[in-house]
């Protein structure tokens, strides 16, 4: 789960991580209130879970109150990458000799975390990647080890920092490490980190995600949750412990197993060539139990989606047998009655699917077609779902 910056900024003042006063507001009149309880000049900031802000005309410095109150009437609403902004953070303004660059990554690759660092901040870490990479150093973290005080200077010295400052960023930056490690987090980005005329060293801007794996060791996370952007029909997925993305298409797909389910996505995808351009509506994984609960919760929520014109549902027999999801199938088409509106492909296989194909033929329901392969299956509901 990726974090706004104020809320970033939040947990970087919990751990003590100096940040300036930041106060969030959702109408021009709060960030003119805002504006005027931190006093000075202040800087209004777009809070999107997207970079590039500043280009974008999402951040603003205002001298005044009424220059605030302007900004947020500009940056309010505004669209940066398919983002609309709907609150900002006024932020104590900051007098800023330099600008540096600080993160701690999970490192899936090396199995290790990843601290990136330069003295050249500001601008999108990507392109000096791309441009200059020899300014960015890059230093492997041992996480049984972690960034102490020493790992912190080596850090810094890498990055280019001057004796005069390796001391007071490295500070920072186990802090940094602090709430990395603390949060359970996969990221951690300071861009950037400053180095004020008044000689501090401040995170002016944070990007935080966190592992949503280590979510019960956290129970505060939840409020971190964005449940308003989120997608109702992904939330109500969630709400029912169902691994499901929403995509684009017509064709509604069920299965058990992520592997399972990407394939069928494929298929359907390919065999959706031949019937219009349909295209998968949903990834949705049952998982091993498919009990007629849990495949009338997946139903549910595929129906839901105005966009799906068909179902497909793709189901190999494994420790949960062919029978078991067929009746599952049928006592789901039950609870869901007249909410069930749209045909059903489905595609057994594996264990018990004789007794499985059975119990379906048997229950005659009208909007379930069977289906003996997957190409099959896969084929006649991208079909019924360009009908
Ligand atoms: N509180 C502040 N005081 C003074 N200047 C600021 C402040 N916050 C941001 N700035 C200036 O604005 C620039 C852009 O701000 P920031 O890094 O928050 O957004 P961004 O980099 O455009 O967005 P993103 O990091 O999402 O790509 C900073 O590099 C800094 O120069
Ligand atoms: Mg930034």
């Amino acid at each position: 789960m990726d974090l706004y910056e104020y809320q970033a900024r939040d947990l970087f003042e919990k751990y003590e991580v100096p940040v300036l006063a930041g106060i969030v507001a959702d109408t021009p009149e709060e960030v003119r209130a805002a504006a005027e309880k931190i006093g000075g000049v202040v800087v209004v900031k777009a809070q999107v879970k997207t970079g590039g802000r500043g280009k974008a005309g999402g951040v603003k410095v205002a001298k005044t109150p009424d220059e605030a109150y302007e900004a947020a009437q500009a940056i309010l609403g505004l669209d940066i990458k398919g983002h609309v902004v709907k609150r900002v953070m006024v932020a104590q303004g900051a007098r800023i000799d330099k600008e540096y660059y600080f993160s701690v990554l999970l490192d899936r690759a090396n199995r290790a975390y990843l601290s990136l660092a330069s003295v050249e901040g500001g601008m999108e870490i990507e392109e000096l990647a791309v441009e200059r990479p020899e300014a960015l150093a890059r230093i492997a973290v041992d996480p049984l080890q972690g960034i102490d005080k020493a790992k912190a200077v080596e850090i810094a010295e890498a990055a280019g920092f001057g004796p005069e400052l390796v001391d007071k960023v490295s500070d920072v930056f186990v802090k940094l490490y602090a709430v990395y490690t603390g949060e359970d987090a996969t990221l951690v980005e300071v861009n950037p980190l400053v180095l004020t005329e008044e000689g501090d060293i401040i995170a002016l801007d944070g990007k935080v995600s966190l592992d949503e794996n280590a979510d019960f060791r956290h129970p505060g996370h939840e409020e971190l949750e964005d449940k308003d952007a989120a997608d109702p029909l992904e939330a109500k997925a969630k709400a029912n412990d169902l691994n499901y993305v929403k995509l684009d298409g017509a064709v509604g797909v069920i299965g058990n197993g992520a592997g399972l389910v990407m394939s069928t996505l494929d298929v359907v995808a390919y065999a959706g060539e031949k019937h219009g351009g349909v295209k998968p509506a949903n990834f949705l994984d049952i998982g091993g139990g498919a009990s007629a609960a849990v495949m009338a919760a997946g139903l549910d929520v595929i129906l839901g989606d105005p966009q799906v014109k068909s179902v497909f549902v793709n189901v190999f027999g494994g420790i949960t047998a062919c029978d078991a999801v067929a009746n599952g199938i049928v006592g789901a088409l039950q609870t869901l009655g007249d909410t069930a509106s749209k045909p059903l492909v489905v595609r057994l296989d594996g264990n018990k699917v004789e007794e499985g194909r059975a119990i379906l033929r048997d229950a005659n329901h009208p909007l379930v077609t069977l289906a003996e392969t997957m190409d099959e299956g896969a084929d006649k509901a991208a079909e019924l779902a360009n009908a």
